[in-house]
């Protein structure tokens, strides 16, 4: 069992030739709607790859809802301690995505932002994937209640008490994160997953490598998920036992399937062709 703490959103994509500059508008865009929030993408990868799921976090008690929360509910994971809360919005996204497949969020987070440490009170927190588009407080307080494995997702970069640090046991970064946290990192004692795009993902302990490992080569459509599929599938392997290297190998193939689909939660990889694609490039 794996209990999610963390965002639900509504993603609004924009797919153009190119992403905008500072002042810039581009034409011609295809729009889609898809349900994502980095927990949400988190909790639905894990399930996919076999986990069974617990969702906490909040949407809005509006229309766009029911949108954000479908394919969590298809999907099976658990969705009781979802609140609905009056008078916010759920959370949106608006992403532009580029013809080469390069993105750029901008997120409205509604009432991901409502959730309060209360709110972590009473749900199952057996083995805790945690993500920073909810209040610091109400991951501190999930992270310390947790029992079992501690997962924390520090994305996007922002200020966190070293107290929260110090209630992992792994924690999932991308190279810009990485370098925002710097040497809070390798001090904290828990071990340090950064994803580094196509160059894969290097796993370290105490600032140390201890593994690295290279995605296969597929044809990158859209990156958006892709982060959340590697943090879930390293996760979803620690805990089922395999090594370091094993599990990292594992997430950088998941993470480079997402990439071969677009949206979030659509693109996220069932653990068959997971296993497949992994035995394929073995
Ligand atoms: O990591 C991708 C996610 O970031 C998107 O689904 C979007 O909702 C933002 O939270």
């Amino acid at each position: 069992m794996i209990t999610v703490v963390g965002s639900i959103n509504l993603d609004i994509v924009a797919t153009g030739p190119d992403l905008p500059r500072p002042g810039e508008t581009v034409a011609g865009a295809r729009l889609a709607m898809h349900p994502g929030g980095k927990g949400a993408n988190q909790a639905l990868a894990a399930k996919r790859l076999g986990a069974a799921v617990q969702m906490v976090g909040a949407v809005g008690a509006d229309d766009m809802a029911a949108e954000a929360l479908k394919l969590l509910e298809a999907g099976g994971v658990g969705l009781t301690h979802v609140a609905h809360i009056n008078g916010e919005t759920t959370g949106a996204a608006l992403i532009a995505v580029s013809a080469s497949g390069e993105n750029q969020i901008v997120v409205c987070p509604g009432a991901n932002n409502a959730l309060r440490a209360e709110d972590v009170d009473h749900p199952p927190l057996l083995n805790l994937m945690g993500v920073l588009e909810v209040p610091v407080p109400v991951l501190l307080a999930a992270a310390r209640r947790a029992s079992g494995f501690v997962t924390l997702n520090l994305a996007p970069a922002l200020p966190v008490p070293d107290e929260l640090l110090a209630e992992a046991d792994l924690i999932s970064v991308n190279e810009t994160e990485a370098a925002a946290y710097g040497a809070r990192l390798d001090d904290c004692g828990a071990r340090v997953a950064v994803s580094l795009g196509s160059e894969g993902a290097v796993l370290k302990r105490n600032g140390a490598e201890i593994a690295r490992a290279r995605p296969p080569q597929v044809t990158v459509v859209d990156t958006v998920g892709a982060g959340d599929t590697f943090t879930a599938a390293l996760t979803v392997a620690l805990l089922e036992g395999r090594g370091e290297a094993d599990a990292l190998a594992f997430a950088v193939t998941a993470g480079a399937l997402a990439c071969t689909r677009p949206g979030a939660q659509p693109s996220l990889p069932h653990r068959k062709d997971v296993d497949a694609l992994l035995s394929a490039t073995a």
